[in-house]
């Protein structure tokens, strides 16, 4: 039996090169040789973004991402996570099995109540439920379609890693194997993939490329990135430029080669080096972009996809549920 690949993208933004480097791609290469299984995760969205227009353009923008990247929907599982009942019934049952303590540990509540506590507010200030629990349902997310491979970027081991404690608290509590314990897959050359501020790229950090922004913009975008001082004729270090990293990420090694060379023969200025990065950018990012904008205007055909994908992956998530409860003696 092939192993299976499973990962989701909260829509809560438009998509960017740091999501499809980090996460996309890597799916997509996996998905050649896994069973895989892609979603989109609204109802983690839902924790964030509470205005129904903006997330149905958010959903929307996340599904036609994938699909413009180039997700086969004849060989991959695509659907919405909130077309699958089986998650929020798994996710219940989770929490029997769920520390509060692991949830105290999460990343994003713990950023958030230092946040408060920086601020001198209630320490549960703007916090709701969803956002403490957040890893509990990405774990309903993963074990209820028995994935062995978690693509993801760096910031979401900690995720997975959680997956697998409750994994594990089950299982030891039913001495068998009832749900499988998965892996995180982190592609290490594009585990961060640098912003135009050179922090990780991140729509909280308001510092990202947008994947399918006009060409016109794109430009702009890449012409603002921020360098340092030094002048033309100085040579330059690829290895600490930002610019060389997104460059790599687009170019081919003969490109990079050629290119480092000139960095560190002098003579080319940032704006130059910039020039370049968006020629090759460009190259890759076209021709997705126009799939991308018939994908998004055709709600029809989006629901179509998205249902037929759903579909298949409920027979899956009745299937590990039912094992399941029976095991847990709720038949
Ligand atoms: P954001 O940080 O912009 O809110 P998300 O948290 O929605 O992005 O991330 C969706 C997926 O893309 C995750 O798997 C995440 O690890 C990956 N990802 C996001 N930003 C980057 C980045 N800068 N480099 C590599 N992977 C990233
Ligand atoms: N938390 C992930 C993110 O913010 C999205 C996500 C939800 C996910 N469920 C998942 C990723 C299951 C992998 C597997 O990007």
């Amino acid at each position: 039996m092939k192993k299976v690949s499973l990962t989701g993208i909260k829509p809560t933004g438009s998509l960017h090169i740091g999501n499809y480097f980090g996460a996309i791609k890597p799916a997509l290469d996996l998905s050649q040789t896994y069973d895989a299984r892609y979603f989109i995760a609204d109802y983690h969205a839902l924790n964030s973004l509470k205005d129904p227009a903006e997330l149905d353009i958010c959903i929307r923008e996340v599904a036609a991402g994938w699909l413009a990247a180039g997700l086969d929907t004849e060989k991959v599982f695509f659907y919405r996570q909130s077309s699958i009942p089986e998650v929020f019934e798994l996710t219940t049952m989770l929490m029997a099995f769920t520390a509060k303590g692991l949830m105290n540990r999460a990343h994003a509540y713990k950023a958030a109540l230092q946040e408060n506590q920086a601020k001198g507010d209630d320490h549960d200030a703007g916090i709701n439920m969803g956002l403490f629990t957040y890893p509990v349902l990405m774990a309903a997310d993963i074990l209820l379609f028995n994935s062995d491979a978690v693509p993801v970027g760096r910031d979401q081991v900690q995720h997975i890693e959680m997956a697998q404690d409750i994994a594990q608290a089950v299982n030891a509590n039913y001495k068998e194997e009832v749900l499988k314990v998965p892996q995180a897959v982190v592609t290490e050359s594009v585990a961060v993939v640098p912003g135009l501020d050179g922090r990780k790229m991140s729509k909280s950090y308001n510092n990202t490329i947008p994947l399918f922004i006009p060409e016109e913009q794109l430009h702009k975008l890449i012409m603002r990135i921020v360098t340092n001082s030094q002048a033309v004729e100085e040579p330059k270090d690829p290895d600490t430029s930002q610019i060389f990293l997104l460059y790599k990420l687009f170019a081919s090694q003969q490109e990079q080669d050629d290119l480092a060379k000139r960095y560190r023969a002098g003579g080319m200025g940032w704006g130059e080096a910039k020039k370049e990065l968006f020629r090759v950018v460009n190259r890759e990012l076209s021709p997705m972009r126009e799939k991308f904008n018939a994908y998004f205007n055709d709600r029809k055909e989006l629901a179509r996809i998205l249902e037929a994908g759903a579909d298949k992956a409920r027979a899956i998530a009745a299937d590990t549920l039912k094992r399941f409860r029976k095991i847990a003696g709720i038949d």
